[in-house]
């Protein structure tokens, strides 16, 4: 296979990054031809600011407190991002709901982790909510970002068993091993041009994810 060119990475964080940490030690251990080019967080405070310090990469706080509109703030956003000519934008814990123009300013070039298994439960307190329902099963889902929230086409899903003993904190933190596999694993396939959103739908090697089986599989069954 012919070696891919380094792609760009620019990661948005709101909070203790630990998403970005699984992707830091994916590009310093060489899972993917990457470099990430700039850290953003729209929350001054994120300890995933600090994560980036540490690697050496590029920090940078937008608060968007300090804007008066979503829009100004979103191209603000947008601007800072462009200025590292990224490939890809990933969202590693990003909170903020983001303006249809700046989605459609990044579509197929940018992706998601959701801590469930989409298309159950988007939005927020994802595991309170399954745990509630009396679900057997949460996860997390790696997708494309589309308009909708968290309704782009998804491209891994990691799932795991709820325990009877299960409560949020405890869930929340068994998802979150498996976000740290399956988010870089994502990017390894973007890196290496073999993923790409086409039609509305997440496809590898040319063929819809879907057929791949990969979704709606626990990582242990993928490749
Ligand atoms: C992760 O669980 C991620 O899936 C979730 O926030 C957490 C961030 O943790 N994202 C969302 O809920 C987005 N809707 P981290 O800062 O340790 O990576």
């Amino acid at each position: 296979m012919t070696p891919s060119v380094q792609k760009r990475l620019v990661v948005l964080v709101s909070g203790g990054g630990s998403n970005l940490q699984s992707i830091i030690d994916a590009c310093a251990q060489q899972s993917f031809n990457a470099k990430i080019s700039a850290v953003i967080s729209n929350n001054p405070d994120a300890g995933g600011l600090e994560r980036a310090a540490k690697g050496n990469i590029p920090n940078i706080a937008l608060d968007h407190r300090t804007f008066e509109s979503r829009e100004s703030f979103d191209q603000a956003l947008s601007d800072l991002i462009d200025s590292f000519a990224p490939d890809l934008v990933i969202l590693a814990g990003f909170m903020r709901i983001l303006t249809p123009r700046f989605v459609d300013h990044y579509l197929g070039k940018m992706m998601n982790i959701h801590p469930s298994l989409l298309p159950a439960y988007p939005g927020l307190h994802t595991h309170r909510r399954a745990i509630e329902a009396g679900e057997k099963e949460a996860g997390a889902t790696v997708h494309f970002v589309t308009p909708e929230l968290d309704g782009g086409p998804a491209i891994i899903q990691a799932r795991v068993a709820i325990a009877a003993s299960d409560n949020e904190a405890s869930l929340a933190a068994k998802v979150l091993i498996h976000e740290h596999q399956i988010y870089p694993k994502a990017i390894e396939w973007f890196c290496e041009d073999r993923l790409q959103m086409r039609s509305g739908l997440a496809e590898l090697d040319n063929t819809p994810l879907e057929n791949h089986g990969i979704i709606h599989k626990s990582i242990e069954h993928s490749d």
